[in-house]
């Protein structure tokens, strides 16, 4: 298997556009909590690339990574960098997403490797995320030295359930 872990440049948006709604509505499908409930249709995971990140990442307030497995869109993640300006030491980190083919393989973590990296370049000096409160997501932002600052119970609705579940905030100091 070949990886590559990139920031995506804004002429390549239109021609990713469909690997990345396949990801994200195989995510939600699967029951990732990150953002959306079902039903939640192919088209709907399109519309979230096109009307909310592509503009984002063209007004470069957001950069976009895509992990590539042999060529092939498998992963993403947002590092969200345009922030008010008394926080313009901080970036977000947003949307981790791996398809459920290519799991457990280490394109999560070497995705927040590159997002953290990109995020010293540009000097920041800050990085926050949430995630569902247990969520495997939070083992790895853990492990990768994220501290928890708290967690909210009954934050967001669970996609497959009327249920309401807690977001856990992370944070992590990178000096
Ligand atoms: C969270 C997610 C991005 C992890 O992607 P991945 O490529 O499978 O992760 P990795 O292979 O790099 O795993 C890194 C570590 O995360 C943890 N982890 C990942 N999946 C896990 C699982 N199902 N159960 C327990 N720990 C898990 C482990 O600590 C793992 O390290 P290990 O394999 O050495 O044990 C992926 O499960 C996903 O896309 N989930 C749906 C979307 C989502 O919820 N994103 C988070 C939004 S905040």
């Amino acid at each position: 298997m070949r990886l590559e872990i990139r920031p995506v440049i804004a002429t390549e948006l239109n021609s990713l556009e469909q690997a990345l709604a396949e990801t994200l509505w195989a995510c939600v499908q699967g029951g990732a909590s990150v953002s959306f409930v079902l039903p939640f249709s192919q088209n709907d995971a399109t519309r979230f690339w096109s009307d909310q990140v592509f503009p984002a990442v063209q007004r470069n307030d957001v950069i976009l990574f895509g992990a590539f497995v042999d060529g092939r869109l498998q992963g993403t993640a947002q590092l969200a960098i345009s922030q008010p300006a008394n926080q313009l030491h901080r970036a977000d980190v947003a949307k981790l997403l791996v398809h459920p083919e290519a799991r457990r393989s280490g394109l999560g973590r070497a995705l927040m490797l590159a997002v953290e990296a990109e995020a010293r370049t540009l000097g920041k000096t800050l990085l926050v995320l949430d995630t569902r409160s247990g969520d495997p997501s939070q083992r790895l932002y853990e492990s990768l030295g994220f501290n928890v600052a708290g967690s909210i119970p009954g934050y967001c609705r669970n996609p497959q359930t009327e249920t309401y579940e807690a977001t856990t905030y992370l944070y992590k100091a990178l000096i």
